[in-house]
């Protein structure tokens, strides 16, 4: 099985990576977000939408949404949380490295380091490919990643979070394959136990993802240091990449 396929991995170490404080972060940027500005009834996808902490927001902003995921655990949560807020949302589980939907969105979201996830540097080009197949035409392409300059900045301090329950995660990050791909490595530590996963996944600088997006086909590409729209650079903390299909 590979690293993303293991929805105990994503249940685990959901409070950390889903936690309710991340909801009400997510929720403000949805509501606040140029870059998440749409005409009314756009039709969005949340391509690898975890547990829906997009889906419900995006929802309450007008338009029509469908998320897609992999884990049938994250998607019984993202089915629950809609059900929850009475936001209509389709929900669909399927392979981004597979999924397509030709002409069928306005918008595709792939956010919160949701790409990369394929050893095989072509892979991760198809997602983008098939992002760039399930859009109608002007429409666009949004991927927000950790950038490799970003990551560049921190790298090498310790992280620890301590959770609500009086668990704490440290996270272990190593770069690998000069600079083109990072393992990072999570201890879960609850009591007396722990719980360990591995993620390895490819690494972009701005310059890398544009021009997968170019080689995906894209035009008009641009690259943003947050959903506030900023430009990408020094204060960055995200890097955030959009496309328009011709
Ligand atoms: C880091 S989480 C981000 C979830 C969500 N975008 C968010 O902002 O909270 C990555 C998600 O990608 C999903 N995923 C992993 N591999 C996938 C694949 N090959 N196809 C579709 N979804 C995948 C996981 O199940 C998980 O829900």
């Amino acid at each position: 099985m590979k690293w993303y396929e293991d929805d105990s991995l994503w249940s685990d170490f959901a409070p950390t990576m889903f936690s309710a404080a991340r909801g009400e972060e997510v929720a403000g940027i949805v509501a606040d977000s140029p870059l998440l500005d749409f005409p009314p009834g756009s039709r969005v996808l949340d391509l690898c939408c975890g547990p829906g902490l997009f889906l419900v927001p995006l929802a309450r902003r007008g338009y029509t949404v469908t998320g897609v995921d992999l884990s049938a655990v994250m998607l019984e949560r993202a089915r629950t949380a809609c059900a929850t807020a009475g936001a209509d949302v389709r929900l669909i589980r399927a392979d981004m490295l597979e999924y397509a939907e030709p002409g069928s969105f306005d918008i595709v979201l792939n956010v919160f380091t949701s790409f990369g996830y394929f050893d095989d540097p072509d892979d991760n080009l198809r997602v983008l490919r098939n992002a760039r197949e399930s859009l109608a035409p002007g429409g666009r392409l949004l991927v927000d990643v950790m950038g490799k300059e970003v990551l560049a900045g921190w790298i090498g301090r310790p992280q620890a979070v301590d959770l609500p329950d009086g668990s704490y995660v440290v996270q272990r990050d190593t770069v690998l394959d000069s600079w083109r791909r990072l393992r990072t490595d999570w201890t879960l530590v609850r009591g007396s136990t722990a719980r360990t996963a591995s993620l390895t996944s490819h690494l972009y600088s701005a310059a890398e993802l544009h021009d997968l997006f170019v080689a995906a086909g894209f035009t008009g590409i641009e690259c943003f240091g947050g959903f506030d729209g900023s430009g990408y650079d020094q204060r960055s903390r995200r890097l955030i990449v959009r496309g328009t299909r011709k």
